[in-house]
This record gives C-alpha cells, sequence and structure tokens, in this order.
C-alpha cells in the first residue's frame, strides 16, 4: 500500500551507545574524513593512530588532537586502553590489517571492501568468532538515515513486487590515483562497484542465483569499467555499471509493480529521492543536505552500539551480507578474468 509519509529514520538511544577508545590504522583520505566526523559528530574518542609515515601520522594526529601515534599496527594494538580498531588502508591490506587487530582481541571497523574476495572474508569471519569480537565492514550508507527508510519503505511493501534495479556508478579518476594501480587490487569493482553490488545485494534479499558480466580494461592492468546483470532468487533483475573513466549521474532506480524509487546521482550518499506511485498519482520525496562525510558518524554509532549489546555482527550490514557481495565480486571478476596479485 503506497504510504502516507514517508517512514522515520530509527536511531539507537544516545544511552545506548557506549562511548569507545578507537584506533586508525592508514591515516590517509578517507581516515581523515572518519576523524572529522567522529570528532565533529559524535561522543566517540580517538585515541591512537598507525601509519607508515612517521611524519604524516604525527601530522594527522596533531590535525585530530589523538594523544598516541605509532609507526606499526603491532604497537598500536599492544595498547590495553583500545578498543576498537578502525581499517583504513588500500583494499589488499583490509585483511592482513583486519586479521591482526582481531588477533590482538580487537573489535575491528574495516573500510569497504571487508576483503579481496569471499575467502579472506570468511576467515576474518571466522577469526573475530574465535575470539568472541565485533568485526563490521565499514559500508557506510548502509547506517545513514536515508538507507534506513528505504530498508522500512522495502519492508512495508511499499513498492509491491519488486522487478528491476537500475544503478550506475561512474567516477573520473586521474591516472595517479590508486584505483589504477593493480598493486593496490586497482579498478572500479572493489571500490565504486562495492555500492553498487551492496545495494543490488540488500534489494534483492540477497546474492543473486545468476550473473552475467562484461568489462573493458584500463591502463596499468586493471579493469576500467564493468557492466553487470544479476538475476535473484525472487526473479528481480540488477542492471549495474561502473566506471573509473568517467563522471555519470550515479543515479539508481528500484521498481515494484505497485511503486518505484528514484534516487539522485549519487544514489549512495545523502540527497533526495522520490517515490511515486504506478500509476503516478501519488509521490513522496526525501530531502537532505548533501553531507556527506559528516554522515560517516553513523557507522561508529552503529558500531558502538553493537559492541554496548554484546553482538558479534550487526544487523545492519551482519558479515553474512558482507560475504554475500563480496561472492558477487568475485564472480564478476571471474566472468571479467579479474585476478589480484595475492590471489595468484
Ligand atoms: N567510506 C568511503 O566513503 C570511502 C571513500 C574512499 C575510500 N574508501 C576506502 O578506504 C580505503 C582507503 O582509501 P583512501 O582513498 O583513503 O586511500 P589513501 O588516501 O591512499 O590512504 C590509504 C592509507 O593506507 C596507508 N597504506 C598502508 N600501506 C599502504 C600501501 N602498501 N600502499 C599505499 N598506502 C598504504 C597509506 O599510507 P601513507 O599515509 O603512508 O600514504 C594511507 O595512510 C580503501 O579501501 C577505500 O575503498 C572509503
Amino acid at each position: 500500500m503506497f504510504p502516507s509519509v514517508l517512514p522515520v529514520p530509527r536511531n539507537p538511544e544516545p544511552q545506548a551507545v557506549p562511548v569507545l577508545r578507537w584506533g586508525i590504522i592508514g591515516p590517509g583520505w578517507i581516515a581523515a574524513h572518519f576523524a572529522k566526523a567522529l570528532k565533529e559528530n559524535s561522543a566517540q574518542k580517538l585515541v591512537a593512530v598507525a601509519g607508515r609515515n612517521a611524519g604524516k601520522t604525527r601530522a594527522f594526529a596533531d590535525k585530530w588532537a589523538i594523544p598516541h601515534t605509532f609507526s606499526s599496527a603491532d604497537e598500536m594494538l599492544a595498547m590495553n586502553a583500545l578498543d576498537v580498531v578502525y581499517i583504513a588502508t588500500p583494499h589488499n591490506h583490509h585483511f592482513p590489517d583486519g586479521l591482526q587487530a582481531l588477533r590482538a582481541g580487537k573489535h575491528v571497523l574495516i573500510e569497504k571492501p571487508l576483503a579481496l574476495n569471499a575467502q579472506e572474508g570468511a576467515e576474518l569471519q571466522a577469526e573475530a568468532q574465535r575470539r568472541g569480537v565485533l568485526c563490521m565492514e565499514a559500508m557506510w550508507c548502509d547506517f545513514t538515515p536515508k538507507y534506513d527508510v528505504l530498508r522500512q519503505l522495502l519492508a512495508d511493501g511499499a513498492l509491491g513486487d519488486l522487478h528491476t534495479l537500475i544503478a550506475d556508478h561512474g567516477e573520473f579518476f586521474t591516472p595517479d590515483h590508486r584505483i589504477f594501480n593493480a598493486d593496490l587490487a586497482g579498478g572500479p569493482m572493489l571500490d565504486l562497484g562495492s555500492y553498487l553490488l551492496a545495494f543490488s545485494v540488500m534489494v534483492g534479499g540477497g546474492a543473486p542465483a545468476h550473473i552475467t558480466a562484461c568489462g573493458q580494461p584500463a591502463e596499468g592492468g586493471v579493469n576500467g569499467q564493468a557492466s553487470m546483470l544479476l538475476q535473484h532468487p525472487s526473479g528481480m533483475h540488477s542492471v549495474l555499471h561502473t566506471t573509473l573513466f568517467s563522471n555519470t549521474p550515479g543515479r539508481a532506480v528500484i521498481a515494484g509493480r505497485e511503486a518505484s524509487i528514484v534516487l539522485d546521482g549519487q544514489f549512495y550518499a545523502p540527497g533526495g529521492f522520490v517515490l511515486t506511485s504506478s500509476q503516478g498519482n501519488k509521490s513522496l520525496r526525501w530531502e537532505e543536505p548533501q553531507n556527506r562525510y559528516a554522515q560517516l558518524s553513523y557507522e561508529a554509532e552503529h558500531f558502538a552500539w553493537c559492541v554496548g549489546q554484546g553482538l558479534q555482527t550487526s544487523p545492519v550490514r551482519s558479515l553474512q551480507t558482507s560475504l554475500q557481495t563480496l561472492s558477487t565480486m568475485d564472480e564478476v571478476r571471474r566472468q571479467l578474468g579479474i585476478v589480484f596479485n595475492e590471489e595468484r
């Protein structure tokens, strides 16, 4: 049934969110946005940072008033007064860095993608279970108010039977960006593509039953663009495209028999969407500021809430969901012939 108003985003009660002591591995570009979001929009405490470049790590710590700096993850992980480690290194470091932090008995929030492939992801899951700690992929959009409203609309059946998801995510990168670097598991798939595939797994209710993909290589030995057609067990189709050659609108459409949602680009970032009935006579619009990086605080607050609840997997982004996304990416890569160095 078409709703009279949009659902209200749900947030944990502030008193149910413990203040955790956070350490960061990899004081790079996204780590700076994360630190800012934590400082300005949450009560979480940044207590330590570890980076391979001492000067850069010190400058990062000074900027964000972080009391402890380390030139290796080992030293930081020996700290007792540290609850959780946020891993913001390049994709191919997520697995070794994550495993090391889990083995040190810390809760771990790992930048997306969780790992290079489903096998690495499953090893992280097994280690987290052994240690009795929380491991979560920092698929930050999943924890934002907009995604919570979308999940509620889907769960309420506001769209009727789902038939089609169409989404794209293309961005222009200069050749010096790490996305062109084969030694850092470059290509759009693990970067931009992870938003598309995670969205498709969320809307489709799990991993697709059938995948067809085609790709085009870029210079530097990485994939440059990929187009993917996914068929879900329900019969829903996802039509997805990602590229690192060009900027594309980044919009998405979730089409059901009763109603459709059109999300403004970039679909996964804070921004508007419109829900319209199939007859075209009713519509509701979601509006919000496009304060993309400020919304990184939601993943940190959700993570702290999970720790407070004693959970070892997030009810919003379970490791199972992350593994389904990784196994879908594995199959796309298999069809495109993309093999990362660590897999050779
Ligand atoms: N959530 C989001 O919106 C978002 C956005 C962008 C990226 N990400 C994810 O965050 C991760 C990091 O991306 P980024 O753009 O922040 O990268 P970045 O700016 O290059 O930062 C990477 C950090 O990892 C360190 N590092 C450790 N080993 C390295 C190695 N072998 N080669 C290069 N750097 C190494 C870098 O060290 P130095 O400090 O010495 O350079 C740097 O501190 C990626 O997995 C990406 O998918 C998430």
